[in-house]
């Protein structure tokens, strides 16, 4: 077999065999099919698609590319749950739900990533803590999970080696936004870590891969049903990403901002945040089985917030990983970004939208990005955002602070941010005063927009084969 011939039946929209996908994904895992030929066929794959048999054999493959960890040992039989999302601007979730989880019973063996394409990714969040290591070893891996309940780690050789690999390529390839390599990369991680149960927190709206409601929701109906069928109940949620989750955007500062709730400190501008984070660890709650339905499950996870469990099981994972947890005595000390500005409004007017994508990139270049794969970030850099859509601002105003390694990262970021925001007309508000009595054109969007079980899955794929 080569891999030449299945770049050309890809391309050629020919469907690949389960043959052909064994060989492409331990060809991946191993590093033996040069890299052009893989970043070729997956480019051929994000622009013709995949069958769903395709997907689903792919997924397949790759959980089967390392190990497969087993958490019922270590955890003496616990019910092993997890949170997985497709990628937003500011989603810090993984730090609220994986200790809340585990304060309530339930063991979360976490297989996240890296920052991919405009969005960060929670291991580089994680790895700003100093100390932290996300690359365990299985006995690691089972040793924290057993004495806290939660554990983070990366794919590594042993654990979805093929995803290690496809997912740096495909972050400086330009081939994320597809539902299949999606599908495949998510559920190959978490169907590897030996789930009972899962909740997917798919995105939709400007800073989601897959912007459009539909092709969120046909990703949901993806994920879910192919899970599923794998054996793990899995529910998705179909959430709002059309503006940045919470307030911060970087490494560091993200996890300030979980941290903060986790210690109970509410803030108008983080009120999103802790609210998606209490509904997806209430169906992690509800499916793990320690809650007879969300609501309940909502409940269980917000006492833990305000009793101080789920703060004492995330600093006791932390310090199980190696990270130093006295960081967090004094947290906005430790931050120590090389440059910092203050970006103010050159105009008034409401901000009517947010091209959130664009927005992560802006986080990226100020340095919380890789330009290469295996480089290290700025885990100093990112954005604290002063405003939400919706509200009215006046010229001078200050709009967000900015973190930066170098000049060139802030010369980069701002005009991004800049372009980003889309105003009202100028000419519509004769004052300042007027215009704030005005309310906006479009109402909010609500956070949570769908939730999607294995029959609503099944439907909408049975109505919309692609
Ligand atoms: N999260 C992943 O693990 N993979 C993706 O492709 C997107 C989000």
């Amino acid at each position: 077999m080569h891999p030449i011939d299945l770049i050309r039946k890809t391309r050629d929209r020919q469907p690949l065999s389960a043959q052909d996908i064994h060989f492409l994904v331990a060809g991946a895992a191993a590093e033996s099919i040069p890299i052009e030929q893989l970043a070729a066929w997956l480019m051929a794959a994000r622009i013709q698609g995949l069958s769903l048999d395709e997907i689903r054999l792919l997924t397949l493959a790759m959980r089967d590319s390392g190990k497969r960890f087993d958490p019922h040992p270590p955890t003496h039989g616990k019910t092993a749950v997890d949170k997985h999302s497709t990628g937003g601007v500011g989603d810090k979730t993984s730090f609220l739900v994986a200790p809340i989880a585990a304060a309530c019973g339930l063991a979360v063996p976490m297989i996240s990533g890296r920052a991919l394409g405009h969005t960060g990714g929670t291991l580089d969040k994680l790895e700003a803590i100093p100390g932290f290591r996300t690359a365990l070893s299985l006995a690691e891996f089972e040793a924290v999970l057993r004495q806290c309940g939660a554990a983070i780690v990366s794919q590594t050789p042993d654990l979805v080696p093929a995803d290690r690999i496809l997912y740096a390529l495909r972050d400086r390839t330009a081939t994320v936004e597809s539902p299949g390599l999606i599908c495949a990369s998510i559920l190959s991680k978490k169907l590897a870590a030996g789930l009972d149960a899962l909740i997917l927190d798919v995105k939709t709206g400007s800073g989601a891969f897959l912007r459009d409601l539909s092709d969120a929701e046909y990703l949901a109906a993806l994920l879910v049903s192919t899970a599923n069928a794998a054996g793990t109940r899995t529910v998705a949620l179909l959430t709002d990403m059309s503006q940045p989750l919470g307030y911060a955007a970087g490494n560091w500062i993200e996890l300030v901002e979980a941290v903060e709730l986790l210690r109970n400190r509410r803030n108008p501008q983080s009120e999103d945040l802790r609210e998606l984070s209490l509904q997806l660890a209430a169906w992690m709650i509800h499916l793990g089985g320690k809650a007879s339905s969300p609501d309940h499950g909502y409940a269980l996870a917000e006492a833990t917030l305000h009793n101080g469990s789920a703060l004492e099981h995330f600093l006791a994972m932390v310090a199980a990983q190696g990270g130093d947890t006295a960081v967090f005595d004094n947290p906005k000390a430790f931050h120590r970004p090389a440059l910092t500005h203050t970006l103010t409004a050159s105009r008034s007017g409401r901000i009517l939208a947010q091209d959130t994508t664009t927005l992560g990139w802006a986080v990226q270049r100020l340095g919380a990005g890789r330009d290469k794969p295996g480089t290290p970030v700025d885990p100093h850099a990112g954005i604290h955002f002063h405003y939400r859509t919706g509200d009215m601002i006046s010229a001078g105003q200050s709009l967000a602070t900015l973190y930066a390694s170098t000049p060139g990262h802030l010369a980069e970021a701002i005009p991004l941010i800049e372009s980003a925001l889309s105003w009202s007309a100028p000419t519509r508000f004769a004052s300042i005063e007027s215009a704030s009595d005005t309310p906006p054109l479009t109402a909010p969007t609500p956070l949570l927009l769908q939730v999607i079980d294995r029959d609503c899955a099944d439907a909408i794929l049975a109505l919309a084969p692609r």
